[in-house]
């Protein structure tokens, strides 16, 4: 068995693969990234030199590039995790998310289509169906909520959706989809909420919160993600979507008071700047389908999650300070210098 997996220089499908490659030695795993921004090799070192792993560099919107590795890979499943991911920068700049989270889809199943790959799994978010009311709490994203999206992120997350599933439907493609919660673990960005604030507050920084901090995301822990999606590429029906979540709902406001006393660190340092244009009001998932047809269940709750997070941010200082010290700095004082 060969999967390959884009993205996988990243947070998810870093953890993915730092999961997968152990766990099943048997069967060989390739990580296709181009190494943007938000790629980094050092989340793959401990499994660089493994028997059944292999780095490639390279975009998924390079279709030669693409074509000839498929050509030469023989690959059993493709899992895309490869995309643009921030939604404040999809507010700078959307260009290059409708580039890569689109047509990078588009070019990856028409080699999977050529080259006869089994499954392509596409890693798709939450906030490909808009947001919810903050006072329905009775309300839940199911897989069949229609598709309603507020950033340049979230919409191209949804085109590629209905593109897979089109691929599904009109070449009788076998995909799957699934649809997952905000996650946090180790290897995540510092520009997303948690490890932004974990860094920041070490160092003693304001926290800049949106708007209120009353906005609500359901949080999982990135390893549960990554299992739910190897148990949907081997064992999820074709052509279906399953969302996936752990109801833990939180507001911002309680996540970062919760980093801060964890830290021991003044509620003080926290600074209410000005909000997200289109900020998304609640997220929260209904993940019965997966619990009912794949037997899935998160390993943890969001207490020990998160204290599991900040003790790989206190442990892992470097990955996270080369980040911060490195060009980061200049994203930092562009994004929030109108903020404040
Ligand atoms: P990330 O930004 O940490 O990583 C994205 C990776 O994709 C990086 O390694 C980057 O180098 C690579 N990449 C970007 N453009 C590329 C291209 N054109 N060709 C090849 N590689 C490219 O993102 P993440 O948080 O790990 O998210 C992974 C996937 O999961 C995304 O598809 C995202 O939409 C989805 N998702 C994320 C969350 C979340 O909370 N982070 C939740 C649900 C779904
Ligand atoms: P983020 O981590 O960007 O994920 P997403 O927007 O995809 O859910 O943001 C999570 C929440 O935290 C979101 O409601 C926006 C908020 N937020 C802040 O309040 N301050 C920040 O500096 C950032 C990055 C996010």
């Amino acid at each position: 068995m060969k999967t390959l997996v884009t993205g996988g220089a990243g947070f998810i499908g870093g953890n993915y693969v730092l999961t997968m490659v152990p766990r099943y030695p048997d069967e060989e795993y390739v990580v296709l990234d181009a190494l943007t921004y938000a790629g980094n090799l050092e989340t793959l070192k401990d499994i660089m030199d493994a028997p059944n792993f292999r780095f490639v560099k390279g975009n998924i919107c390079d279709r030669a590039f693409v074509d000839q590795l498929f050509a030469e890979g023989h690959f059993d499943y493709v899992i895309n995790f490869a995309a643009e991911t921030h939604v404040d920068r999809s507010v700078e700049d959307p260009g290059v998310f409708l580039t890569t989270n689109i047509l990078g889809v588009q070019t990856l199943m028409d080699a999977c289509r050529k080259h006869g790959v089994k499954r392509y799994h596409q890693v798709s978010t939450d906030e490909v169906y808009g947001d919810l009311p903050l006072d329905r709490p009775d309300l839940l994203f199911r897989e069949d909520t229609p598709l309603h999206t507020s950033s340049p992120y979230s919409a191209s997350k949804a085109g590629a959706d209905l593109l897979v599933l089109a691929y599904h439907r009109t070449y009788g493609m076998d995909v799957t989809i699934s649809r997952c919660s905000n996650n946090y673990g180790p290897y995540h960005f510092p520009e997303k909420l948690i490890p932004l604030m974990i860094s920041r507050a070490l160092a003693d920084e304001s926290l800049p919160v949106y708007g209120n901090g009353a906005n609500v995301r359901d949080w999982l822990y990135v390893t549960d993600h990554c299992n739910a999606i190897d148990m949907i590429v081997r064992r999820g029906r074709s052509g279906e979507v399953y969302n996936i979540g752990g109801h833990n709902e939180k507001s911002n406001l309680e996540v970062v008071r919760t980093i801060l006393k964890a830290l021991g660190k003044p509620e003080s340092l926290i600074h209410f700047v000005k909000d997200r244009p289109g900020h998304d009001l609640r997220y929260a998932m209904d993940p019965a389908k997966i619990e009912a047809e794949l037997g899935w269940k998160p390993e943890y709750t969001f207490e020990t999650g998160i204290r599991k997070t900040i003790d790989w941010y206190l442990n892992n200082r470097e990955w996270w300070e080369h980040i911060i010290m490195g060009e980061y700095q200049n994203y930092y004082a562009e994004m929030y210098r109108e903020r404040n």
